[in-house]
């Protein structure tokens, strides 16, 4: 595994706009393709569009990936599969050992279509599933697999909470150096667990293209007492937005 310094300086030396991925494997693109092929279909209960990560990001996310060159990757957020093909197919090479990604409704709500995805893609071998949310998923591995991941990825229910667990529990999977990617930066309840992580742990994040990756300078030393002030954004021109986009009002309460 890369040095901390070392893990920094791809970060920043890196670019994220150069499209390469045209250069992929002719099976691996033609998937990618058509996931981002629009067809949403009424009749259809799996939506072609929706949570996926779009072209633009997919080019950041696999032009960072080859960079990092790592040995194995961890995704939490399956859905179409498009973050782990793209990861898997980046990191292809002598010596990856693979990627595990976890979502708790691959079967029950999405027919495995990212399950289908990656076995289309010819990406299978390379490929390992558990059908959980992150919170028993990663301790699982913790607790039964003697695994290390140099690159995690980030994508999953966007909410605060689970966010915090997802990375509380990856710290725990990559070594110092190791690269912790986080999507969707702009939705508060992210934006402040990486805040968090910022200001609490030994860190060091930066933004990366759209993402923000984190990248792990050394163990948890913190004393008992240690706890530094983080930056909540504000959320109520976040939330009219996503209300007029989707027509859906929060339903989250304040209970005195
Ligand atoms: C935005 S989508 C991920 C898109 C995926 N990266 C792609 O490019 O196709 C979010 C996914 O996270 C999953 N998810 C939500 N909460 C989760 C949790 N607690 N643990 C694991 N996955 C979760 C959802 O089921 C959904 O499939």
């Amino acid at each position: 595994m890369a040095d901390p310094q070392t893990s920094l300086a791809i970060l920043e030396g890196t670019d994220l706009s150069e499209d390469r991925l045209s250069t992929l494997d002719s099976q691996v693109y033609s998937v990618l393709e058509d996931i981002w092929t629009d067809r949403s279909d009424p009749a259809n209960p799996i939506a072609r569009g929706g949570g996926n990560l779009k072209r633009d990001k997919c080019v950041a996310l696999h032009n960072l990936v080859s960079a990092i060159r790592p040995t194995s990757t961890i995704e939490i957020g399956l859905f179409m599969a498009t973050s782990a093909i793209v990861i898997m197919a980046a990191a292809q090479r002598a010596g990856y050992l693979g990627h595990i990604a976890m979502d708790p409704v691959q079967s029950s709500a999405m027919n495995n279509a990212g399950i289908k995805n990656i076995e289309k893609a010819g990406l299978t071998p390379a490929f390992s599933f558990l059908e959980a949310e992150s919170c028993y998923g990663l301790p699982y591995i913790i607790m039964n697999k003697k695994m290390s991941f140099d690159f995690a990825f980030i994508d999953a229910s966007h909410h605060f909470d689970h966010t915090m667990i997802e990375f509380f529990y990856l710290d725990r999977l990559i070594p110092v150096g190791g690269i912790i990617g986080f999507d969707d930066v702009g939705v508060p309840a992210v934006k402040a667990a990486i805040n968090y992580v910022a200001a609490n742990r030994h860190y060091a994040c930066r933004k990366t293209g759209a993402f923000i990756c984190a990248v792990k300078m050394a163990e948890d030393s913190r004393h008992w007492f240690e706890f530094n002030r983080f930056d909540i954004p504000e959320t109520d021109q976040f939330l009219s937005n996503i209300y007029k986009k989707t027509g859906r009002p929060p339903r989250l309460k304040k209970y005195d």
